[in-house]
């Protein structure tokens, strides 16, 4: 347990082990057993052996990450700078035996029982075994909660940032994030990886709902988010650690393509992709997190100039850098070379996130062998301990389960439902189309996502990619249209669109894409498919005033179709309270959302951008109707 790596000094470093073990045994209630006997040679009576400085409460932050550093052995610094995604622990053992400093759930790593209780259950049952550690350094447990606490059942579902662009409302949005940090404290979790402040300028990449926005300007306002996350103070109860991510570029790559090339000029790069990172780094941002792509040919994952020199040294940011799941592994060179490029280049924290034998021994390795200068390791570390001692980990290890109630209350429900009516574009409203009277004598709905709260929630939902139907509870479109209308109408819903004919008196066509998440989400046609255009040619036949409600997670190319329509509106990917479609499409809410990414008219025009010298989009940047 207590092998060091340290030759040199090895009388220093057994004095410290022994003074921390008579610390221990002193004041933890569940004495460590001791693996080395008491030093006969300095038997200071228990009492007046004084608690270490780090664990002082009210000891300056600073002086708490010095003395504990000064007490660590390599390989406990090694264990700090390590995360592993849960469902990698081969035992969860190994939580002390590689004295492990983070653990993650990535997409869908949830635990047995998904309830707040089995989230709660899990996190403090791996703290209790980082807690048995010789120091006692607790956990920082990460997850993706980018549109709320969205791998948890029963978790209210936020718009993705698309819709949150939209809403052009950063007061709304930092309201969401912290409702959502306190769905996350609910089930003991301590860090978000989010929010993605990606500047998505091509609408191929699959991660374009990610993103706030096409405008670096845009996305840097949507940076509210962090402190609705951070809390006032970190150390309150219900404040986790924000993640912007990921730093950067990861929307300005060739052709829109996930962990692919983004080729610009150091300043263009700056500006379009750096500056919300500016915006971050003033709001305090707890870490920030690599991204997986490359600029102009090199791997972000390796860049010491952006990493070290501009976010910590320029820019000031004094959290911890942490990398993307395995992207360390995308490196040059053998795994060795890997580890030691992406930690001088800046990385704190490897999101390993699998194999953490073979990491921790190999990061070792590289510090002994000279590859890897200790006081970057130092330096790495101390950013870590400083988060974990704001975020009061020491004094409060363990879930808080009083936050659980929280988890898709109704008061957060009405939050996303308020965050709903306002991401909402309209986009064509012929005749006043809308808003619909509630006491029409019929309505005939229709379309792949009127009534399916999988797709209307898209990918980061419960699983990694997403999926279909009633993966939690929430409101579809179709039940908010029921909810909203007079006793006296008739509701009639058919997927496909049969048994419409003349005599309804509106089609609402609910249509767009199905979940997807990164990788899976690229794609070069960004069209309605042949699903959603059999729906509207049964909907043309009938002659039925229509109103197309578009569920995508980006613009999707409608020139063709849009004559036959009356009204139009894009409603991005709103979650689960899908209540806020309805109260716009019957006049409760009168829409105020503006397009956060210019609409092209056909695919030759993407890439299309605000501020393109050649700009001629079917709908521009911003563009949005009201009713009268
Ligand atoms: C994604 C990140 C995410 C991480 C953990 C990666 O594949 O790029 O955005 O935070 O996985 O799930
Ligand atoms: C994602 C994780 C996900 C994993 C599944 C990663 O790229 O970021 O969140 O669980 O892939 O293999």
């Amino acid at each position: 347990m207590f092998q060091t790596q340290n030759t040199r000094k090895p009388f220093a470093v057994l004095s410290l082990i022994l003074a921390a073990l008579i610390a221990l045994q002193a004041c933890s209630p569940t004495p460590a057993t001791p693996t080395v006997p008491p030093a006969t040679e300095t038997p200071a009576p228990p009492s007046a052996t004084p608690a270490p400085l780090y664990k002082d409460a009210d000891a300056p932050v600073a002086e708490r990450v010095a003395d504990l550093l000064a007490q660590m052995t390599l390989e406990e610094k090694v264990g700090q700078m390590t995360q592993i995604d849960r469902g990698f622990l081969v035992s969860k053992d190994d939580i002390a035996k590689y004295y492990l400093g983070s653990l993650l759930s990535g997409g869908g790593s949830v635990p047995k029982s998904n309830t707040p209780e089995g989230w709660e259950d899990m996190y403090d049952d791996f703290q209790s075994i980082a807690l048995s550690t010789r120091l006692g350094i607790p956990l920082i447990y990460g997850i993706d909660a980018v549109h709320g606490h969205n791998n948890v059942y029963g978790a209210t579902i936020f718009p993705h940032n698309i819709g949150l662009g939209a809403t052009r409302d950063p007061e709304l949005v930092q309201k969401i994030g912290r409702m959502t940090a306190q769905e996350v404290a609910g089930t003991g979790i301590d860090w978000t990886f989010s929010p993605c402040l990606c500047v998505a300028r091509d609408e191929r990449w699959g991660r374009t709902y990610e993103s706030f926005g096409e405008d670096p300007e845009l996305v840097q306002s949507m940076a509210t988010v962090i402190d609705g996350y951070q809390g006032t103070e970190l150390s309150e109860g219900d404040a986790i650690l924000a993640t912007a991510k990921h730093f950067a570029g990861d929307g300005g790559t060739t052709n829109g393509k996930d962990q692919g090339n983004t080729e610009a000029t150091e300043a263009d790069f700056r500006a379009l992709f750096v500056t919300p990172y500016e915006a971050a780094i003033k709001r305090n941002v707890g870490s920030i997190m690599v991204s997986f792509s490359s600029w102009n040919g090199e791997k972000m994952h390796g860049n010491q100039h952006l990493i070290t020199d501009v976010l910590k040294g320029e820019l000031g940011f004094k959290g911890f850098i942490v990398s993307d799941w395995a992207a360390v592994k995308q490196l040059k060179g053998d795994y060795a070379a890997q580890v030691s490029t992406a930690i001088n280049a800046g990385i704190d924290m490897v999101m390993v996130p699998d194999d953490y034998q073979t990491f921790t021994l190999t990061l070792k390795n590289e510090v002994n062998n000279g590859h890897i200068p200790m006081s970057r390791i130092d330096d790495a570390v101390s950013r870590i301990l400083t988060k974990k001692f704001e975020l009061a980990l020491f004094e409060k290890p363990y879930a808080d389960r009083t936050y659980a109630a929280q988890i898709g209350s109704a008061e957060h429900r009405d939050l996303a439902r308020q965050a709903v009516r306002e991401s909402l574009v309209l986009l064509k409203n012929e005749n006043n189309l809308l808003p619909l009277a509630k006491d029409l004598d019929t309505v005939f709905v229709a379309g792949k996502n009127a009534d399916d709260l999988g797709n209307q929630s898209g990918g980061w939902t419960l699983t990694w990619q997403g999926s279909s139907g009633k993966i939690t509870p929430g409101t579809t479109i179709l039940q908010g249209i029921k909810d909203t209308v007079s006793a006296d109408t008739t509701v009639t819903y058919d997927r496909e669109a049969d048994g419409l004919d003349k005599s309804y008196q509106v089609a609402i066509v609910v249509i767009g894409e199905m979940p997807y998440a990164e990788f899976k989400g690229d794609k070069l046609l960004l069209e309605l498919d042949s699903i959603d255009l059999n729906v509207l040619r049964k909907v043309k036949e009938a002659g039925v005033p229509t109103v197309v409600v578009l569920v995508s997670g980006r613009p999707l190319v409608v020139t063709d179709q849009l004559p036959d329509w009356g009204a139009f509106v894009a409603a991005w990917l709103p979650g689960t309270e899908g209540q806020g479609v309805a109260d716009v499409l019957f006049g409760d809410y009168n829409p105020t959302g503006k397009l956060p990414h210019t609409w092209p008219r056909s695919m030759k025009q993407i890439p299309i951008n605000v501020g393109d010298s050649e700009y001629d989009p079917l709908f521009p940047f911003g563009f949005g109707l009201s009713y009268p």
